[in-house]
């Protein structure tokens, strides 16, 4: 118990290291909304080049994604989370000194780098260090930190907003950045890669050292085992076979992003402007709501994960964010009356909670549970890159579709989306909660359906049993 006890809480304290880069990837990517208010007067920029630099971050985040698996097997997870930080060190400072647009751009898709290698590198870290009972918090644990990030950002903003000093909104990053940095020296290496690489006496070593024990005989055995099966290739991903998988795992992708959240996340305040909030710092101030409400529900969400399950939370947070922006749609149709912007707000607060209760934490989840093992690796950051890609497009058509359709039409164009969120989650998504990661990959062997594939071996008896139960009724209501 004592040893349990001091292995989770030494397992804790490297897990927050880790998911600092988490908090980076909120700050970086969430304090755009309020600087980008300023930066859009000193650079006199137009729609498309704000987008473009909005959306630079996620150039850089796709590139550093899609690299991050190669990468990450061959200098190591830790070495990948020094990298991270010197990388977000080097882009925070440039954006901070950027003198014109170009050189900002640049900057920004630098930080994005470290943002897309951190958003693969410290899930995949935190998953091979964590104990299996706490494998799914310690997940979760990472959107918190990214949400965490983006209310920092949201402060950060408010702080500056006065004097409209965007610089130090950039810079602020710096700070977390370095403590990532001096962190990552005191972080020990995933015993995981290090069994990859051979070095199997310091894997041991690092084994005992993490669980508090002297006896992971048996877990070294099982890290040895799944490594011998992990010879995967590119073809093996788009097999018929696990197909399925990337079907969930990219429509998950696809729905998190296309359903809007980044639109509020990086443009809050330039709505809540239009809406009728024409002040900058009480536009920042209403955003700081709003991620106040994202961190909150996201916190509801980690329990109730593994309580109501994963299908549950994603059907009911997609109906939310469907009526929430076919209120804001509503909203802005009809900007004349007074009480709108608030009708505006109160609904983007519903529309965020509804999010982290549901496609927040749980796309994350999902894609990390479904691969199998041998295959993990390259299926996660196909994934994750493909999220990027799909946040990217959002963030560089969400001016011009509102200088197209106005915003009640863009809102309405999500709200459509939100309902092919749940027709997909309905008929795809499997439900795996309390299922074994080793049970999923069994059912996808046995040729399941994409809904089944987190059936357990006790859902399947208890039906089995119900059918024997109900042939014997009908037999005995014939006679
Ligand atoms: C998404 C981000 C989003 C954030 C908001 C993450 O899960 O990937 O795109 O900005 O949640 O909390």
């Amino acid at each position: 118990m004592l040893n349990r006890t001091r292995s989770y809480s030494l397992v804790y304290i490297i897990s927050a290291f880790a998911a600092i880069t988490g908090l980076l990837f909120g700050y970086d990517t969430g304090v755009i909304s309020g600087a980008i208010l300023f930066i859009r007067k000193d650079f006199h920029l137009n729609s498309v080049m704000t987008g473009i630099t909005v959306s630079a971050v996620l150039l850089g985040a796709f590139i550093g994604s899609a690299i991050s698996g190669k990468m990450t097997d061959i200098i190591g997870r830790r070495k990948a989370l020094v990298i991270v930080a010197l990388i977000f060190l080097i882009g925070t400072l440039m954006t901070m000194i950027a003198p014109n647009d170009p050189f900002l751009i640049v900057g920004r898709t630098i930080l994005g780098m470290a943002i897309g290698i951190g958003s693969f590198t410290a899930p995949l870290y935190l998953a091979e260090i964590a104990p299996t009972k706490i494998r799914g918090f310690l997940v979760s644990l990472n959107q918190l930190a990214i949400t965490l990030g983006i209310i920092c950002a949201y402060v950060i903003d408010y702080l500056f907003a006065k004097q409209g000093d965007w610089r130090w909104m950039l810079g602020f990053g710096v700070f977390p950045a370095l403590f990532l940095f001096i962190g990552t020296f005191f972080l020990p290496e995933s015993p995981r890669w290090m069994v990859l690489k051979g070095f199997l006496r310091e894997a041991e070593e690092t084994l005992k050292n993490i669980r508090a024990t002297e006896d992971v005989t048996r877990e070294l055995t099982e890290i040895k085992q799944s490594i011998q099966a992990k010879r995967c290739s590119w073809r093996m991903l788009f097999s018929k076979q696990l197909r399925p998988i990337m079907y969930i795992s990219l429509g998950l992708s696809f729905f998190q992003q296309m359903t809007g959240i980044n639109t509020i996340i990086y443009y809050a305040p330039t709505i809540l402007q239009q809406a009728g909030f024409s002040e900058a710092t009480t536009a920042i101030l209403a955003t700081l709501a709003i991620g106040i409400f994202n961190v909150i529900f996201t916190i509801v969400a980690l329990p109730l994960i593994d309580i109501w399950g994963r299908r549950p939370l994603l059907l009911l947070g997609l109906g939310g964010m469907f009526i929430s922006l076919t209120a804001q749609s509503v909203a802005f149709y009809f900007p004349e009356l007074a009480y709108m912007r608030w009708l505006t707000v109160g609904s983007m607060i519903f529309y965020i909670a509804c999010f982290a209760m549901s496609l927040g934490p749980i796309m994350w989840l999902v894609i990390s549970e479904i691969f199998p093992l041998e295959i993990r690796g390259l299926g996660i950051s196909v994934a994750v890159s493909s999220c990027w890609a799909f946040n990217m497009v959002v963030a560089l058509t969400l001016l011009t579709l509102i200088d197209s359709f106005g915003i009640s039409g863009t809102f309405w164009v999500y709200a459509a989306l939100c309902v092919l969120g749940v027709l997909f989650v309905y008929f795809l998504v499997p439900e795996t909660k309390g299922c074994s990661l080793e049970q999923i990959e069994n059912n996808l062997r046995a040729g399941r359906a994409p809904r089944e594939l987190g059936v357990t071996l006790r859902k399947e008896k208890l039906v089995r049993v119900f059918n024997a139960m109900e042939v014997e009724a009908e037999t005995a209501s014939a006679e």
